[in-house]
């Protein structure tokens, strides 16, 4: 009797950049990739796949050394929303900032209100390309945050699109709350009001019906101080929900500390981070986001502490922040290149950046994030030479399949 092959696929002679480490030794040469039920059941040299007489796959590939990674991840974005906002780039290239738009009543208000304008089918036509432009680079997990509804109903809207993306694309989305990202119109100079109905409402509400993954907040002097954010971590952690933080974007606000003491996901931005958050950070595991495109639209001279952060060995991530105001970017391997250019963060680093440290920043590092045995084989096989060949020239996509299993 013949037994069964061991594995389903099996791919023979591809180069593995399993993202286990920040360097080289990450990448396994010449190397073997099973898969068995949608997860991956040996990873290795050529020469270690075990020697048995039965054959070892039911289907075998000659990968003829094309590079194997774990599937891209955005694990920061904005881009389910109404309307756009091109007058405003137009007014911060003439001279104006980010708060000024903001105080006279442009920015992330004037998004919320062509957001609650719009109907879910327009929400859902305008996120649909953008999708689409972050697929075709390899991205399949993305974290979609609200915060442009600002009241229940809007927020619901656009959590709902946002996991609708879902049954449009092979991806998988993850959905944050952000609801205390701007005070409405309806409360305003009531900051307190807000995240007393927030607290009490909006998110209890949200959270029973299934559509938050995780609770972010922005923490500034032009949106909520530390201990309104506090308020709407207690409340997150009542419901089970992990939180992250858009802190010390324009300045500190030891936000990343806080978001550190809640166990956080990740905290992100961090131009202005202190070194006491970088160290509860470190502590905690939380994941350092940094988001170059805001970076640069908001053109930024100061940049996140980066020496400080390896220091601590704290783990960071890139993501495209995609939003209308200060990041209207769908390319994650334009943050990618401008983390080597603006951060100056190494190759093997901004890697690591959009795999393993972008799924830690989502929670998500039992399934995805590295080629390990156990994890999915969510990965692509690239056409390249390098791995460096994916954040170094811009314009062209380097050919590629995805072998993407969400089912298993
Ligand atoms: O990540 N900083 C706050 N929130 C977004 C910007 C949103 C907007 O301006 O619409 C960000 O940069
Ligand atoms: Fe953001």
């Amino acid at each position: 009797m013949r037994t069964p092959p061991l594995w389903d696929t099996l791919y023979c002679h591809a180069n593995l950049a399993t993202m286990m480490s920040s360097d080289d030794e990450s990448f396994i040469l010449n190397a073997a990739i099973a898969i068995k039920d949608g997860r991956i059941a040996w990873l290795g040299a050529m020469d270690d796949l075990p020697k048995t007489p039965q054959p070892l796959a039911t289907t075998i590939i000659d990968a003829q050394q094309q590079w194997i990674t774990p599937v891209l991840i955005d694990c920061h974005t904005h881009l389910v929303y109404g309307g756009h906002r091109a007058e405003e780039f137009a007014m911060k290239m003439q001279g104006c900032s980010y708060s000024d738009i903001a105080k006279a009543g442009g920015g992330i208000v004037s998004t919320v209100r062509a957001t609650r304008a719009a109907s879910e089918e327009e929400l859902l036509a305008a996120a649909l390309p953008r999708v689409k432009a972050l697929m075709n680079e390899g991205v399949r997990i993305i974290e979609i945050k609200s915060g442009y509804g600002l009241d229940a109903a809007t927020e619901k809207k656009l959590l709902r699109v946002a996991k609708q993306l879902q049954s449009h694309y092979p991806i998988q989305v993850q959905a944050t709350f952000l609801g205390a990202h701007a005070v409405p119109a309806e409360f305003a100079n009531d900051a307190e009001g807000y995240i007393d109905h927030l607290c009490q409402h909006m998110l209890p509400i949200l959270a029973a019906e299934g559509l938050i993954d995780a609770v972010d907040g922005f923490c500034e002097t032009i949106a909520f101080s530390r201990d309104q954010i506090k308020r709407v971590f207690d409340t997150a952690t009542s419901l089970g929900l992990p939180v992250k933080l858009h802190a010390e974007q324009l300045s500190d606000q030891q936000g990343a500390e806080l978001v550190a003491h809640y166990q956080g996901l990740s905290a992100d931005h961090l131009e202005f981070v202190s070194e006491i958050s970088i160290a509860a950070m470190a502590q905690a595991k939380t994941v350092a986001v940094l988001l170059p495109g805001a970076y640069y639209y908001l053109r930024e001279t100061q940049l996140p502490p980066i020496a400080m952060l390896r220091h601590y060995q704290v783990p960071i991530a890139l993501a495209t922040d995609c939003n209308p105001g200060t990041s209207p970017i769908c390319s994650l391997r334009l943050i990618m290149n401008m983390g080597c250019v603006l951060f100056k963060l190494t190759p093997a680093e901004v890697l690591l950046s959009v795999t393993k440290h972008a799924a830690q920043a989502l929670g998500l590092q039992q399934d995805y994030g590295t080629l390990e045995v156990g994890k999915k084989a969510a990965m692509i096989v690239w056409k390249i030479k390098h791995p460096v060949e994916l954040m170094y020239e811009l314009g062209v996509i380097p050919e590629h399949t995805v072998l993407w299993d969400t089912q298993s």
